[in-house]
């Protein structure tokens, strides 16, 4: 199994990469650590801990709250895109207590209790992330690989015409992760979101129709993300976050990606967040990996399988 902690800010898209961490057998899920994005963040905790419900693994997997704001900027969510995230699920909180360690100390004991065995999948802002590189300097080579969900691969952004949003959000911690010295590997909103993880009407008609507690849950959290997408022209739901997580857990779904030097704009004004990915003709040594194809029909199956678990929730 992979060893593995999810730094998430729990909203639509993040609860099924959730779902992943916590069902798939390939996958030894050790921790949830909560970073400021998407929706309010106590919501977000909500989110996460309904999420851990509904896979009927409430009480096993620790939540550790992280950073609230970015490490500069203030907040800004995307609400307007995920409204609360989990399309108004709601479930009694009693007992559904956080972890009292902060996410950045969870992520640099755990990366160091096993040193080069944890990976860490981001999908959300990297506050978190950089923190933790900031206040332990050997984090980044404590952590066998960092799955990170940002950025675009040609500057489309879906914050801004420039910027993705997990970027754009704190593209202060963006730049510093990139600098630090981690194993990455990233999953960009565009091309590949775009391309090859929208789930059509016929796909989510068949997810609906496994009728399981999970897919009932799938469509629930999906639904106000779909409806944004629709009226900006995109054709379904789109699933970067549980990409970032499927990929780690089975890197064959990755059919083409390349080492490139990514950094990340942190003074433009029409460009905050913008992910400078260098394919190699600029004499910029490779930082990362880009992930640039997937078999994308056996990611879709892959969500599918996951969905289709029996659970009893709690
Ligand atoms: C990212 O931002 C959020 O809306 C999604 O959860 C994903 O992590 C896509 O830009
Ligand atoms: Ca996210």
């Amino acid at each position: 199994t992979v060893p593995l902690v999810i730094d998430t800010d729990t909203a639509q898209d993040d609860c099924i990469a959730l779902l992943a961490g916590l069902l798939d057998p390939a996958a030894d899920l050790r921790a949830i650590t909560m970073v400021a994005g998407n929706v309010d963040f106590t919501q977000q905790v909500r989110n996460a801990f309904l999420t851990l419900n509904v896979a009927g693994r409430l009480g096993e997997i620790p939540i550790h709250l992280g950073c609230t704001r970015p490490m500069v900027r203030p907040w800004e969510s995307a609400e307007n895109v995920h409204g609360d995230g989990v399309g108004g699920l709601t479930m009694d909180m009693t007992g559904c207590d956080p972890n009292p360690e902060h996410a950045v100390d969870a992520l640099i004991r755990l990366a160091a209790e096993n040193p080069g065995e944890l990976n860490v999948v981001a999908i959300g802002p990297l506050t978190n992330i950089a923190t933790a590189a900031l206040k332990d300097p050997i984090f980044a080579r404590n952590v066998r690989t960092l799955h990170v969900m940002g950025g675009s691969n040609n500057a489309r952004g879906n914050i801004t015409a420039a910027a993705e949003f997990n970027f754009y959000v704190d593209p202060e911690a963006a730049q510093a992760v990139f600098a630090a010295g981690f194993t990455i590997t990233v999953i960009p909103w565009a091309p590949l979101t775009l391309n090859q993880a929208v789930f059509p009407q016929e796909a989510l008609d068949e997810i609906a129709a496994l009728a399981t507690p999970l897919s009932g849950f799938f469509t629930r959290v999906c639904a106000a993300t779909l409806e944004f997408d629709r009226s900006v022209g995109i054709n379904g739901t789109t699933h970067p976050d549980s990409l970032a997580v499927a990929t780690l857990l089975h890197p064959d779904l990755i059919t083409s990606s390349a080492p490139y030097h990514v950094d990340v704009e942190t003074a433009g004004t029409l460009t905050r967040g913008y992910a400078a990915m260098s394919w190699g003709v600029h004499g910029l040594t490779p930082n990362a990996t880009v992930v640039e194809e997937i078999d994308a029909e056996g990611f879709y199956d892959y969500i599918k399988t996951l969905l289709a678990t029996p659970t009893t929730p709690p």
